[in-house]
């Protein structure tokens, strides 16, 4: 598929068929996701995928919105590692782009999946602090990682309606505001 109509037309899948994605489509999705920019190029993620079907019907008690997981033939947990990412903790500066790379890198992952004709669908955990401690306390993750989104993949069983045009012209600002 062409880069530009991957752009255009990938939408949010939420319902799957009934079909596994094999490992080696899954690390070419992944791999297409960590040649994704990153804050300083310190490439901070962590990807968890998990197929067990009792989590994935489970997840909608830990992130309300995610009821259709349960049906993808996986999920992907994009993870940050906080000691990993470009950052500054002083009394005078805090900050950290953690989130700002996963976020490009779920956005890769998603696209790369579109690619290969694989739906999937972001569903946020961080910031919401409640869905990050609890997808940490489930999957036993170390305190540095940072479960960052929810992504369940599968083939589709549907075909999402294509929005109207989103160009929105009046939104671009050309040399002054
Ligand atoms: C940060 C973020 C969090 C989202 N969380 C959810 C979610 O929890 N559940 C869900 O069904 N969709 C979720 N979405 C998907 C949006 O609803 C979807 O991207 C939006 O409606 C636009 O539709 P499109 O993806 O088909 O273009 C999320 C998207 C983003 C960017």
């Amino acid at each position: 598929m062409e880069l530009m109509e991957g752009l255009l037309t990938r939408r949010s899948v939420r319902r799957y068929q009934d079909k596994k994605i094999d490992k080696t489509t899954l690390e070419e999705i992944i791999k297409a996701a960590q040649f994704s920019p990153t804050a300083h190029n310190k490439q901070p993620w962590e990807f968890l995928v998990i197929d067990d079907k009792e989590f994935m019907a489970d997840l909608r008690h830990i992130q309300r919105w995610t009821s259709f997981a349960k049906d993808a033939a996986c999920v992907i947990i994009v993870c940050g590692d906080v000691d990993k990412s470009f950052n500054r903790d002083k009394d005078d500066e805090k900050w950290s782009f953690i989130d700002v790379d996963c976020a490009i890198a779920t956005q890769s992952l998603m696209l790369a999946a579109w690619a290969k004709g694989i739906g999937s669908c972001y569903c946020g955990a961080a910031p919401m602090q409640r869905v990050v401690d609890t997808l940490r306390e489930r999957l036993h993750l170390p305190e540095n990682i940072r479960p960052f989104a929810i992504v369940p993949l599968g083939y589709p069983a549907e075909t999402p309606k294509q929005p109207e045009d989103r160009y929105k012209p009046e939104k671009i600002h050309w040399g002054k505001w």
